[in-house]
C-alpha cells in the first residue's frame, strides 16, 4: 500500500453506490479510528454517531441542501460536539487516566484543577469552537483512515445542524452535529471520481526553511 497513491485516490465522492455495504469490520475500523483521534488534553469532548438506517437518513438530504450522498452511501457518520463541557467530564477523565495508568492522585491534581479553571473560564461558545476544532481533527483522521482502507467518503460541513440535531434527538444527548462524513463505495458513474485533482504545486503550498 502506497500511502500516497491513496490519497490520491481519494476525492470528495458525490455519487455513492447504494447497494455496496461496507462490512461490519470495515465500519469498527472507522469508529476505533475515531476513538484514537488526539484530542486537546485527551479530553474527547466529541461524539460519533453512526447512521445507518436508510429511513432516519431520508428525512437528512433535504437539510444538507439536498446532497444525496448522505441516504446512498453505505453509513453516514455524524461527528458531534458536547453541547458544553462540564467540571465533570475533566473528573471522570482524569478518574480514567487514574485507572488505566495508575498514577498517582498527587500527579494528577494540579493537571485536573488546571483543567478545570481552564474550562471555567471559557464562556460555552468558546468551548463548543474548542470542541469543534477538534472535531475537524477528527474528520480528517477518518477521511485519512478510509483512503488506507479503500473505503469512499466525503466530508461535509454544507448541511443544517440545528435541523440534524432535531432529527437525530441530539439535543436531547447533549449533543451538537458539526461535521458529516458519508461513507461507502463510489458509483461507478461518479464522474467526480475521473476528475484530476486540483492542487497548487507543492512549491507554493509548503516552504521548506
Ligand atoms: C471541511 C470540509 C467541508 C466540505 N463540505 C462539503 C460538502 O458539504 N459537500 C461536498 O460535496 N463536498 C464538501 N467538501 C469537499 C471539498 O469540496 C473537497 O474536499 C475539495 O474540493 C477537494 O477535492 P477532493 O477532496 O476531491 O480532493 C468539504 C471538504 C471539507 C474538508
Amino acid at each position: 500500500m502506497n500511502t500516497i497513491e491513496q490519497l490520491k485516490w481519494r476525492y470528495a465522492t458525490k455519487k455513492f453506490n447504494p447497494t455496496k455495504k461496507l462490512s461490519k469490520a470495515k465500519i469498527n475500523i472507522l469508529i476505533e479510528a475515531f476513538n484514537l483521534t488526539a484530542t486537546s488534553y485527551g479530553l474527547q469532548t466529541l461524539k460519533l454517531v453512526v447512521v445507518e438506517d436508510k429511513k432516519l437518513r431520508e428525512p437528512l438530504v433535504a437539510p444538507a441542501y439536498n446532497q444525496k450522498q448522505v441516504l446512498n452511501a453505505s453509513h453516514l457518520l455524524v461527528i458531534c460536539i458536547q453541547d458544553n463541557i462540564q467540571s465533570t467530564d475533566v473528573i471522570d477523565y482524569y478518574n480514567n487516566i487514574k485507572h488505566i495508568r495508575n498514577t498517582p492522585e498527587t500527579i494528577l491534581k494540579p493537571y485536573r484543577e488546571d483543567l478545570v479553571n481552564m474550562m471555567q473560564d471559557m464562556s460555552v461558545t468558546e468551548r463548543q469552537q474548542w470542541s469543534t476544532n477538534q472535531a475537524y481533527i477528527a474528520l480528517g483522521n477518518l477521511m485519512t483512515v478510509c483512503a488506507i482502507e479503500g473505503i469512499d467518503s466525503c466530508p461535509m460541513e454544507g448541511f443544517i445542524a440545528s435541523e440534524y440535531d432535531k432529527l437525530l434527538k441530539l439535543n436531547e444527548k447533549g449533543l451538537k452535529s458539526v461535521l458529516l462524513l458519508p461513507v461507502g463505495y463510489r458509483a461507478d458513474d461518479d464522474m467526480f471520481s475521473t476528475f484530476k485533482k486540483v492542487r497548487k504545486p507543492i512549491d507554493e503550498a509548503v516552504i521548506i526553511l
